[in-house]
């Protein structure tokens, strides 16, 4: 077997055997494949698709393509969520704690931005002293101790997916469901957890730009959860437009420490009450989901869910003084406010081209070797169907450099598109599967 004829048969639209998929995931690994071959097979993939056998036998490979973690000695019911990909997306932060506040054991391994959605990884590195790169014993000691840890992809936990993952961003083969698919679920079944709830963003700021390729995803996924017996609850949200008010790596930190002490936007709210309802389902304390909700509030108003926050912080050796006074946090050079130039209701604020602006701004990356600018981002002041009067601020640009700022400024101002008449909010739970 050799790689040409693996990327002649999937260039050609032929259905790739578990054998040569095995062969490309191990020999991709190990740095037998270059980074040039896998390019091409990966941009084959994306563009002739894969069929439900090859994505189930490409997640495998690629779970199987390092240690894969049994945490059944912590807990019959240990917690992992991922969300498929946003921008401003900072649920995870702000719902995991929570779910441990509530005695549910959490073990996350998360990813870094990817095209022009954040990650998680990024976001919890702009916490000083914060250590996503930790071995897997300290993780599932961290789970064991204080029933929650959230780390990046280790090299000995699906590093297929890592190599991967970073290719897909520079060549452009990010949104295809059999790679989302392959890519999450492979760290899902690696990072050991056995009940599993995913986000599945749908909308301009997402990869599923439409309900019936979310739903598609979501079968594919909930389906390789059953085959591996990983019990798997989609939730599909709404992500036509920010999740929240803040988009960058230290802004989306401190709105989400806002939220944990209580102060918790509207679409925020219903999308942590809602997935954090399936997980606590999922872990089998309590299958009523209104009651569920409940304890979600209700461990964050009596400061419980903070308090774990602050915890997980801690125990990954993170500086708690961050968090407990935000204006520590280094801030942007510039803070540039993007005015209105006319009265009415905003009637959309395209997600992706919000992302694309930040990664502009150099909260996320071009190519994959590129460091990321924490402080940089962008804070909207008003989101769909807020009413809006001429000189009124949309949003705040922080940048760092003078010029992309101004030019950060212009491109928000056409991004917001403002309506004469009342504009209704879109539903932000769009189904559950
Ligand atoms: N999140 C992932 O982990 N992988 C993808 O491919 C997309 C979102």
């Amino acid at each position: 077997m050799n790689i040409q004829e693996i990327i002649g048969q999937k260039r050609d639209g032929k259905e790739l055997s578990k054998e040569e998929i095995s062969y490309f995931v191990s020999k991709y690994t190990d740095g037998t494949i270059t980074d040039y071959q896998a390019a091409a097979l990966i941009m084959s993939m994306y563009i002739n698709g894969m069929n439900e056998v090859e994505t189930t036998n490409l997640t495998l490979e690629m779970a199987s393509s390092g240690d894969i973690l049994d945490l059944s000695e912590i807990s019959n019911n240990v917690i992992d969520k991922h969300s498929t990909g946003g921008v401003g997306d900072k649920i995870t932060l702000i719902l995991l704690p929570t779910i441990a506040s509530l005695g549910i054991p959490v073990a996350k391994m998360s990813g870094r931005g990817l095209g022009f959605t954040g990650g998680t990884v990024d976001k919890l590195e702009s916490i000083p002293g914060y250590r996503t790169q930790i071995d897997i014993m300290e993780f599932i000691n961290n789970v064991k101790k204080i029933g929650i840890s959230i780390i990046g992809q280790t090299t000995n936990l699906a590093p297929a997916d890592k190599k991967m993952y970073a290719l897909r961003d520079t060549i452009n083969c990010v949104e295809s469901i059999p790679l989302i698919v392959s890519s999450i679920m492979s760290k899902k079944i690696a990072s050991g957890a056995n009940k599993i709830v995913l986000d599945v963003t749908v909308g301009s700021g997402a990869f599923m730009k439409n309900k019936e390729d979310a739903i598609k995803l979501s079968k594919m996924m909930k389906k390789i959860g059953e085959i591996t017996k990983r019990e798997t609850t989609c939730v599909l949200t709404n992500m036509n437009e920010p999740v929240g008010y803040a988009i960058g790596n230290t802004l989306e930190v401190i709105e989400a420490v806002e939220c944990l002490k209580g102060n918790v936007s509207k679409d925020i709210k219903e999308i942590i009450t809602t997935i954090g309802s399936y997980i606590i389902k999922l872990s089998g304390k309590n299958d009523n989901l209104e009651e569920n909700k409940k304890m979600i509030l209700d461990n964050i108003e009596n400061g419980k869910a903070y308090n774990k926050f602050l915890e997980l912080i801690q125990n990954q050796g993170g500086d708690t003084e961050y968090i407990k006074n935000l204006d520590k946090f280094e801030k942007a050079k510039y803070i540039m406010p993007v005015v209105s130039e006319k009265d009415g209701f905003i009637e959309e604020i395209n997600a992706e081209k919000i992302g694309k602006v930040s990664v502009m701004l150099g909260a996320g990356r071009i190519k994959k070797e590129d460091d990321i600018d924490k402080t940089v981002g962008i804070i909207l002041n008003k989101k769909i169907s807020d009413k809006v009067q001429k000189g009124e601020v949309l949003a705040y640009v922080h940048a760092n450099d003078e010029q992309k700022g101004k030019e950060a400024v212009e491109k928000i101002k056409e991004i917001y598109k403002i309506s004469e008449m009342k504009i209704e909010k879109e539903k932000i739970i769009l189904g559950v599967i």
